[in-house]
């Protein structure tokens, strides 16, 4: 069985205000045990403020990228070890904001798995396809692209306690959810083409829905057999609309 995982992608938004009142709010909305890993990616600079706000509670602490060095002259990079070090334990790679304003490439995009693996902590490797690609029927390829540079460069194992986030391009920021049905099928897909090289991997890896997804459209999109949590960006911002989305998660897959 697997856990359903839940984690709040802040982007470039807050303040230590802001953070200090949602995550005080999020740990009294979720202060009992929940079926359900949880975790908040807040901006790099509030990381270790938030881990010592987040102190003894069932949240987890994410970043949101993180360099494929592990120390030397890289001015204004941040580390995995600095990551681990500050009590981080997944960092979200390859968003396609990233994968856009930052012309990362797959083969960058590996490079960060691998060095997330070898620090022991846990990628949330992004994919997904962009409007274009989707109408042109390449949602697929592109998912299988996007995947297959990381199996190619580190093996299908690599996926072994590893979190995929399916995101559409077209749905996020837009209020337009992909819908449950469309979403389960590339999720499907996705699970049934790691599979092709391990079925122990592809049961277990975890492979969370992003794109719009809020307290209304949560609790159908994680009924869906192959969705197993979410990455909410918009929705993370609020500690009522966040929490609901964990509980959704928390119910549906009981
Ligand atoms: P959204 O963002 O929930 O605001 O659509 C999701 C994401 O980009 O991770």
């Amino acid at each position: 069985m697997r856990k359903p995982f839940v984690m709040g992608n802040w982007k470039l938004n807050g303040s230590i205000e802001m953070a200090k009142n949602l995550i005080d709010e999020l740990r009294e909305k979720l202060s009992t045990d929940f079926d359900c890993n949880i975790a908040v990616a807040p901006p790099t600079v509030y990381l270790d403020f938030a881990k010592h706000r987040l102190g003894g509670s069932n949240i987890l602490l994410g970043a949101q990228d993180v360099d494929t060095h592990l120390s030397g002259a890289y001015t204004g990079d941040t580390s995995a070890a600095m990551l681990k070090d500050i009590g981080v334990t997944h960092v979200i790679i390859g968003h396609s904001e990233r994968r856009t304003y930052h012309k990362e490439s797959d083969e960058l995009i590996a490079q960060k798995f691998a060095v997330l693996k070898e620090t022991g902590l846990i990628p949330v490797l992004c994919i997904g396809e962009s409007e274009a690609e989707n109408e042109a029927g390449q949602t697929e390829a592109v998912c299988a692209r996007q995947i297959d540079a990381v199996i190619n460069a580190l093996g299908v194992e690599a996926f072994n306690d590893a979190v995929i986030a399916y995101e559409p391009i077209w749905a996020i920021g837009t209020g337009k959810s992909a819908t449950p049905a469309q979403a389960q099928a590339v999720h499907k897909f996705i699970r049934d083409h790691i599979a092709k090289q391990s079925s122990d991997v592809a049961k277990q890896v975890i492979i969370q829905y992003g794109g719009s997804v809020n307290d209304k459209n949560a609790a159908e999109l994680f009924a869906q057999p192959d969705i197993d949590g979410a990455l909410v960006g918009g929705a993370s911002l609020k500690a009522d609309s966040f929490a609901a989305i964990v509980k959704a998660a928390e119910q549906a897959k009981k």
